[in-house]
């Protein structure tokens, strides 16, 4: 799907279809108010109508179009830009579901939000909208028209360049959530470690970036007892991946992205019931967010120093296999005791974490579907956010708030790090089921040293079953991508 920026008018455009947006209880605009009766449309959110201008209509002086869609903006003080997201999804659905290819829309909304800022949302909320992961469906649908829209036309009625700008975000953001997506929703045998690692050379390849990927060995030489511990069960190759955008330059921040790449977690010896076990190749979403966020940097040629760092193996059972008594060395020397080979991600995280240190970072920050101690505590429209440093938290909130990928704060004081002291080792891989979410995060901090860290449990937030946003589509979400690339981009003082 193309989506282009033009200057104009909307009724101007001879598209298949044209969309005019109204706010609720304000007057209809004059374009239309001659169209509908005032009584049969409110203008409510997320409202939309199809409005057949008829054959004699064309070449009228209204409408080049014979189509229009009519969408409730609702109330203009309540408009922001994840409303603008939404309305950009609802219309891409509304459109590919009447069959038609392509559309054109004003820049709803950006008396209010601005051109820039407008542009951004509704390209973003259009391409995020319209994702599907279709690629091994092969039936014909009676149902669903199976057209796929083809463009998108933005029409600035002024400042042309500041719309091109925003969309060009909104694309490259998009394309960075849709890779994060595509990498959950495929199968675990084909998004397996190493086509994780392919996905990165891809990136390093088309972006100028630098990949680097380490096999076992190199792993044994690093001192990455844990990941190695996890990986035990699995024929399939771990991968340890670095893939770095910038440079290190004096004065200038290098910001560690780490991302939890399992990419099928069964349990491993402590196995998980059969019941939804298939969700667990979602358990590579916070690789999936760093993966997808090194896409977008790369698209907009973000300037800042990024290194993401994905600890990637599936969890599974076998002769081989970790097992519950093992003790386990991370890299930076800490010895964890395995009470539970389910609570694998902080395993991995931890020789990830550890790898970060050498880096000498600003920040650290790592995604992981890390627990169902915090899909509990959350449910699923907030990231957990935990943190050895608020002033780092409250970057991440800032970018949350613009971004729509949402967080909130769980507490990490002492006594949750008491929690998981273990009696034969540093440290064990659970500290019981309360405060799961949270003992999880206090575990995380035995690896960081004192670089400033935050930590995203993203378990609630990674994949949806019943869309109660209208830009994720049933699925992987892509959580995160929008988030850390937002961070990055108020990091690097590029304004939108
Ligand atoms: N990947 C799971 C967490 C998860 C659960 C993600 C639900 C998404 C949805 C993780 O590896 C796990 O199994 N965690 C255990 C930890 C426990 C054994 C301490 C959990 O949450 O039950
Ligand atoms: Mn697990
Ligand atoms: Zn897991």
């Amino acid at each position: 799907m193309q989506i282009r920026v033009v200057q104009g008018a909307v009724a101007q455009q001879a598209d298949a279809i044209v969309v005019v947006g109204t706010w609720a209880n304000e007057e209809l605009p004059a374009s239309v108010a001659g169209l509908i009766e005032a009584s049969d449309w409110s203008g409510k959110y997320k409202k939309t109508t199809v409005l057949y201008l008829g054959a004699q209509a064309t070449g009228n002086p209204t409408f080049a179009s014979r189509r229009v869609l009519l969408v409730g903006l609702g109330k203009r003080e309540l408009w922001n830009a994840e409303r603008a997201r939404v309305i950009g999804a609802i219309l891409a659905q509304r459109i590919r579901d009447l069959g038609l290819t392509s559309y054109s829309l004003p820049l709803l909304g950006s008396e209010v939000l601005g051109i820039s800022r407008t542009a951004e949302a509704l390209s973003e909320g259009a391409l995020l909208g319209a994702y599907r992961f279709d690629g091994f469906k092969t039936l014909p649908d009676d149902f669903v028209p199976s057209v796929a829209l083809e463009q998108v036309t933005l029409v600035a009625e002024a400042e042309l360049e500041a719309a091109e700008f925003g969309a060009q975000w909104g694309i490259a953001l998009a394309h960075g959530v849709n890779l994060a997506r595509d990498l959950g929703n495929n199968p675990p045998i084909v998004a397996t470690p190493t086509y994780l690692a392919e996905a990165s050379k891809t990136i390093a390849r088309d972006y100028g970036m630098t990949c680097l990927v380490l096999d076992h060995e190199q792993q044994q030489e690093l001192g990455m007892g844990a990941l190695i511990g996890v990986a035990k069960g699995a024929a399939e190759p771990a991968k340890f991946i670095v893939l770095e955008h910038g440079q290190a330059e004096p004065g200038k921040p290098t910001i560690c992205l780490v991302g939890k790449g399992i990419t099928f977690d069964t349990g491993g010896i402590s196995i998980k019931p059969a019941d939804n076990m298939d969700k667990m190749k979602m358990d590579m979403q916070g690789a999936g967010a760093v993966i997808g966020t090194m896409e977008a940097v790369g698209r907009l040629k973000l300037p800042i120093h990024v290194v993401a760092l994905v600890a990637a193996t599936e969890n599974m059972p076998g002769s081989n296999a970790y097992k519950p008594g093992d003790i386990l060395k991370a890299m930076n020397g800490v010895t964890i005791e395995v009470l539970n080979t389910d609570a694998e991600g902080r395993l991995v995280l931890a020789d990830a974490l550890s790898y970060a240190q050498k880096y000498n970072p600003a920040a650290i920050i790592d995604l992981a579907t890390l627990t169902g101690a915090c899909v509990v505590a959350l449910g699923s429209y907030a990231a957990g956010a935990m943190t050895n440093n608020q002033a780092l938290l409250q970057r991440v909130q800032h970018a949350a708030e613009g971004s729509g990928d949402r967080v909130w704060e769980l507490p990490l004081w002492d006594e949750y790090r008491r929690q998981v002291r273990s009696d034969v080792a540093d440290i064990k891989n659970t500290g019981g089921r309360n405060g799961g979410a949270i003992t999880a995060g206090a575990f995380l901090s035995h690896f960081v040293g004192d670089y400033p860290w935050v930590h995203l449990d993203i378990a609630g937030v990674a994949w949806t079953e019943d869309q109660p946003k209208e830009y994720n589509p049933k699925g992987a979400t892509g959580y995160g991508v929008r988030l850390l690339t937002e961070l990055l981009r108020e990091w690097s003082g590029v304004s939108l």
